[in-house]
């Protein structure tokens, strides 16, 4: 037996509603904050990752699949959606346009080498969202402020904020030396891949998936003390439109991120949730306001942030939120050969007014027919024999209340669509039961 590779995993038709779903809220915040939708390859030229990730991070040193393509160039499945944007942009002198900032959103699967764990796959998903073009810290609590919402959206609680500025590429440089230095004098104690990380990027050092309680790296000097005055009141600024907009957030000096890409403003998105285990961060972004310019495009400088739709989904289950009510209106009974050849008919026409409809594919008596119904959960079971049809008539059952109608044939299309209409009409919009007609 052929079975799936390590990491990946299949999606199933019982989970697949739960993404839809959660598609549809990203779309509707996504319209709310006025981002549009970009899809990108998902390989690309292995220098973009390379370049745009940065050659010494933990992704782009041990995590990418690459792999030479028939025609020997070096092409690698994407790690993350930021670089593949920025290349789309400037490909596509996106930059140009009169209406600034860009703002974008993407949904796809990304592909990591990792150790497999809960909340951590080699093949996952990303929401993540790209606003270019402006250096307004405005815009970075509007991309912030984007995420939060998605989240109480979702209405998942306890989301912390987690938020740092590493200032502008010279701060950045100046924060670099002062952490080597510091660093450099206590190599022994760091954890093995550290004592040579320190070297190439010490800033990934405080990163350490290992060994983050280390004191070493607690007491670390941090970035927010080399920033110049314009990068700090960048960063205040930043603050001061969050509180403006209502968002609770922690300063987290110790906070970097993994790529090499970011500048100024960085933060995390995490929820302390069971069924995220040890994957407790939900999403993460920053600004990265060099990175067009660095993969030859104009300076351009951008903010954006992604999210791992799997980990959202983890953390979703934790809130114990209710079962997507069930999406069918009709099942269709139908007993003897003339009422089977007249429910494909009738199906049909329910299905072109917009109902969802599913009936029995393998003959099966009368109770059984029942017992699949209830599985499919419908709102209403239509029961057609050939008395009934002789009549022009179908039983009608209504499972939420348990009643049964007779309805003349050509009105029950009708007599369905008002039932359920003044079902949602009754609730409002808040009851919990039927909330998803409501909507
Ligand atoms: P990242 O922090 O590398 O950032 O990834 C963002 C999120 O993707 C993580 O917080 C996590 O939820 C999810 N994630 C990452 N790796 C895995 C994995 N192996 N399995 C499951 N989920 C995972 C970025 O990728 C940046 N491009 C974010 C960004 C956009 N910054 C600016 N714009």
């Amino acid at each position: 037996m052929i079975t799936k590779i390590k990491g990946t995993y299949d999606l199933l038709p019982e989970q697949t509603a739960a993404w839809q779903q959660l598609e549809e809220v990203i779309a509707a915040v996504s319209k709310l904050y006025h981002f549009q939708e970009i899809r990108t390859p998902i390989f690309e030229a292995s220098e973009l990752f390379h370049r745009g990730v940065g050659d010494t991070t933990d992704i782009v040193k041990k995590e990418t699949y690459d792999f030479l393509d028939r025609g020997d160039r070096s092409v690698t499945l994407r790690p993350e959606g930021t670089a593949g944007v920025v290349r789309s942009i400037i490909e596509n002198k996106l930059y140009s346009s009169p209406n600034l900032p860009l703002k974008y959103y993407y949904i796809g699967p990304m592909f990591r080498y990792e150790r497999p764990q809960k909340g951590r796959q080699r093949q996952f998903h990303q929401f993540g969202a790209e606003a270019m073009g402006s250096f307004d810290p405005r815009l970075d609590a509007e991309v912030i402020g984007y995420a939060v919402t998605l989240l109480k959206a979702l209405r998942l609680e306890n989301v912390k904020v987690k938020i740092n500025s590493l200032g502008d590429k010279a701060s950045k440089l100046s924060y670099r030396t002062t952490l080597q230095a510091y660093l450099s004098t206590q190599v022994e104690g760091l954890c093995t891949d550290c004592q040579h990380r320190y070297l190439e990027n010490p800033l990934r050092v405080l990163d350490c998936k290992v060994d983050h309680d280390n004191p070493i790296l607690i007491n670390a000097p941090k970035p927010l003390k080399s920033l110049n005055e314009a990068d700090q009141l960048h960063f205040n600024q930043v603050l001061a439109y969050l509180d403006a907009m209502g968002i609770d957030y922690i300063v987290d000096e110790s906070l970097v991120r993994g790529l090499d890409y970011y500048t100024h403003t960085v933060f995390e998105l995490e929820a302390d949730l069971p069924t995220l285990g040890s994957q407790a961060t939900l999403g993460g972004g920053g600004r990265y306001n060099d990175l067009v310019e660095s993969l030859d495009g104009p300076a351009f400088p951008a903010v954006g942030f992604a999210f791992g739709m799997e980990r959202l989904l983890l953390a979703l289950e934790s809130m114990e939120q209710k079962k997507p009510a069930s999406y069918t209106h009709v099942f269709m009974i139908a007993l003897g050969d003339k009422a089977s050849v007249a429910s494909m008919n009738l199906l049909t026409k329910l299905r072109h007014g917009g109902l969802i409809c599913e009936t029995d594919f393998f003959s099966r008596p009368l109770k059984g027919q029942f017992k699949q119904a209830e599985r499919v959960n419908p709102k209403f079971i239509l029961i057609l024999g050939d008395d009934e049809l002789a009549q022009n008539v179908v039983n009608v059952k209504n499972t939420k209340t348990g009643t049964q109608e007779t309805v003349a044939l050509e009105e029950v299309y009708r007599y369905i669509v008002d039932a359920i209409q003044s079902e949602a009409h009754q609730c409002s919009g808040h009851c919990s039961e039927c909330e998803d007609d409501c909507e």
